[in-house]
């Protein structure tokens, strides 16, 4: 897998531009910018981008033939893996996954990662997480067309990790953590980010790699499940028809998260939900 390496300074969000270069036809870019004056959150919140103090990196991305819409359910969790990873290789910590696609260290969120996707005929730009909403009229377009159901374009998918924030605003102080904050304040930081960057490149072509071999996220579910902070625990699950509670039974290989309720198994779609544990944030 060979990918187009780009830096900039300053963007407005590294996913946004990844995602103009998908319509505009290239392919598989990366792109890591210093700042991000825009930068995007999951379930539409901001992402705090100050210049210099985080990773912001975004991979564009040809969907595949062979996995086609199913592909980008999973995506969010292979990057996980692969950022967990890096992180570990780079320096030493064992960050946990929240599901979806939140890294956190000892409570707190270091990374947050966001899918975006277009989909074939093209519909409006929109996030990963509002895909059931726009589904629908996809669906019925290709149904007017007489084609098959509609199928992925490209898609984006962006991490963003916390590395030289000495504080955070008062909103995030009890939520998010950085690098420096849990070990690095004495390592200088070009090195720090230089082997991250390489380190995330590496792993996420072996874990995306995985995937794609094996046309489901089945074979990386063991590993997934063993850094899952949630597993066998209860949890909240706020959506949009309201919050139940349940306990964590893992995840399936389409990437949703399965809870128990009253021995019952819900099948939980990242979209528009947001887990948290009994006791707050994990
Ligand atoms: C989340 O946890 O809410 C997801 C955060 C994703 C942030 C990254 S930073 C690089 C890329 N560009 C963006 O605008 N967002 C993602």
């Amino acid at each position: 897998m060979n990918y187009i390496m780009e830096y900039q300074d300053v963007v407005t969000s590294t996913n946004q531009i990844c995602f103009e270069y998908g319509v505009q036809g290239k392919e598989n870019t990366i792109l890591v910018a210093n700042k991000q004056t825009a930068g995007r959150g999951r379930l539409g919140r901001d992402w705090h981008s100050e210049e210099g103090k985080g990773l912001y990196l975004s991979i564009l991305h040809k969907a595949t033939p062979e996995v086609e819409r199913k592909e980008t359910n999973c995506i969010p969790l292979v990057m996980a893996l692969a950022a967990q990873e890096a992180i570990k290789e780079t320096t030493g910590m064992e960050c946990a996954i929240k599901w979806p696609n939140d890294l956190v260290y000892q409570g707190k969120k270091v990374a947050g990662i966001l899918v975006q996707q277009q989909l074939k005929p093209r519909t409006n730009f929109f996030d990963k997480d509002s895909l059931d909403e726009v589904i629908a009229g996809a669906k019925e377009m290709s149904r007017m067309r007489g084609e098959d159901l509609p199928k992925v374009d490209f898609w984006v998918v962006g991490i963003g990790i916390n590395l030289f924030h000495d504080s955070f605003p008062e909103e995030l102080q009890d939520k998010a953590t950085s690098l420096y904050l849990e070990k690095f304040s004495e390592i200088a930081g070009d090195d720090l980010k230089k082997s991250l960057i390489e380190s995330i490149i590496r792993c996420w072509k072996k874990y995306f790699g995985e995937y794609l071999n094996a046309g489901s996220f089945f074979r990386l579910i063991h590993q997934y499940e063993a850094l899952l902070i949630s597993k066998d625990k209860e949890v909240i699950v706020h959506g949009p028809a309201g919050d139940f509670s349940g306990i964590c039974k893992g995840i399936t290989q389409e990437g949703h998260l399965m809870v128990s309720v009253d021995g019952q198994i819900e099948y939980i779609s990242s979209g528009e939900v947001s887990v948290r544990g009994v006791n707050g944030y994990v």
